[in-house]
């Protein structure tokens, strides 16, 4: 069905430390939903429980009983298929002994025939630009394209869901300017859902449907702004716009106050 979410928390409730120290509780009560082909961005300070949150929806971090977590219907127990997870640290996410295409294609191995592995890689790393450097290094690459090498192995599994945990937060400004722009790009070309932690506002505001607000110890939704502004979006037009000053401005005062 066309309306069915492609995320659903409801009373999410996840807890970290060790199994045998004692465990605090980060989130508690959370709820939302994500529908198909939207993009959403997670937002709140520093510790608040944002890749908590993220780990959850991948499943590579267990809610605790009671809590109901749902993708494509489907209650998340480990990694769901169709869900792909850009962490914050490029550095060490990509494998230092496998050229670019290489390190695209290791999620496919072993689950597509390589014809079609070699047509994914090739496809992935032609949206992000890299379609000439697939058989570099990732030391041979600056931080950006090393980050959008990255984005295309996510990509390259076709995912439903991309969770993206500030994966532009380490990046210069032009730099991460190209990117937004690159991912939105993808984003209207591929349909996927996004889910976009972030600590920028305005990075927030330009790239989503609508920005989540993460707040408290253990941390709630306590804010979720809607963006209007019309796709698709340009930095400058989209920036001056009364739309996005409108969702920057509420994003700052549920942040900051007023
Ligand atoms: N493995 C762990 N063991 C103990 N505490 C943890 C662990 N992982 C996270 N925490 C704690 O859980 C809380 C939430 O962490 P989380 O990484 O989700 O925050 P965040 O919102 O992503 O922060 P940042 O914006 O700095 O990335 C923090 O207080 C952190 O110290
Ligand atoms: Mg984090």
């Amino acid at each position: 069905m066309a309306n069915d979410p492609s995320y659903e928390c409801r009373g999410l409730r996840a807890d970290v430390g060790s199994r045998r120290g004692p465990r605090r509780l980060v989130l508690d009560d959370v709820s939302f939903e994500i529908a198909k082909g939207e993009f959403v961005s997670i937002m709140g300070r520093s510790g608040v429980g944002k890749t908590t949150l993220l780990r959850t929806l991948a499943g590579l971090h267990e809610a605790s009983a009671g809590s109901v977590v749902r993708f494509d219907g489907q209650p998340v127990s480990g990694p769901p298929d169709g869900v792909s997870l850009v962490f914050q640290d490029y550095t060490s996410s990509l494998l230092p002994w496998r050229t670019v295409a290489k390190n695209v294609e290791l999620p496919l191995e072993g689950r597509l025939p390589t014809e079609e592995r070699r047509s994914r890689v090739a496809e992935a790393l032609k949206m992000v630009g890299l379609a000439d450097r697939s058989d570099a290094q990732p030391h041979e690459l600056s931080g950006g394209m090393q980050q959008r090498v990255q984005i295309a192995r996510a990509l390259a599994s076709q995912p439903a869901a991309l969770l993206m945990d500030e994966p532009f937060g380490a990046l210069d400004a032009l730099t991460k300017a190209d990117l937004e722009d690159q991912l939105l790009e993808i984003f209207a070309a591929t349909g996927t859902t996004v889910v976009f932690v972030t600590h920028d506002i305005e990075e927030a505001v330009y790239l989503s449907d609508r920005v989540l607000v993460l707040d408290g110890t253990p941390a709630q939704i306590v804010a979720e702004i809607p963006v209007a502004s019309p796709r698709p979006r340009t930095q400058m037009l989209t920036r001056e716009s009364s739309e996005f000053l409108e969702a920057r401005h509420r994003v700052h005062e549920v942040i900051f106050g007023t």
